[in-house]
């Protein structure tokens, strides 16, 4: 399950995000927002964040204006890697390189078609492992407050 979120600034892309997510039969769970009213994207970002930590969801999918905001406040939920990304060579790289679990955009940033594109680059592309591993092992250390 694919787990999505946005707030009024990307709500756009989660909505153009959705009906990809159906034409592929892909399973997901839309945590809001549902109009572009302003809210919070920290309320959006924990809710994605959650569900993707806890297993819930195999990957998160999270929107604001920038992707900025609410890719901070998702990355503050342990074991989260959000990956704020604008083109398709980012959205590949972060998942092999970095094995983000959070794809975050901004609806004022890019288009909807984009955005589409760069979720099923995101959610096509495996993770290289190797000497990556050893990077990621590194960040969960400083989650951890461990020295490395
Ligand atoms: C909301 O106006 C805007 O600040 C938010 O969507 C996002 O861009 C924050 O990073």
């Amino acid at each position: 399950m694919i787990a999505l979120g946005a707030d009024h600034g990307g709500f756009c892309l989660k909505e153009a995000i959705i009906e990809y997510l159906k034409r592929n039969n892909i399973e997901y769970k839309d945590y809001g927002c549902y109009s572009e009213e302003s809210v919070d994207y920290a309320v959006y970002a924990k809710k994605v964040a959650d569900a993707v930590a806890g297993g819930e969801a195999e990957k998160g999918i999270l929107c604001c204006g920038t992707g900025i905001g609410i890719s901070i406040a998702a990355n503050k939920v342990k074991g989260i890697r959000a990956a704020v990304v604008t083109n398709e060579f980012c959205a590949e790289m972060t998942r092999r390189h970095n094995d983000a679990n959070i794809l975050a955009m901004g609806g004022r940033v890019i288009s909807p078609e984009t955005a589409v594109k760069l979720t099923d680059i995101f959610l096509n592309t495996e993770f290289e492992g190797g000497r990556h591993e050893r990077r990621i092992a590194q960040i969960a250390m400083i989650e951890n407050g461990e020295d490395l």
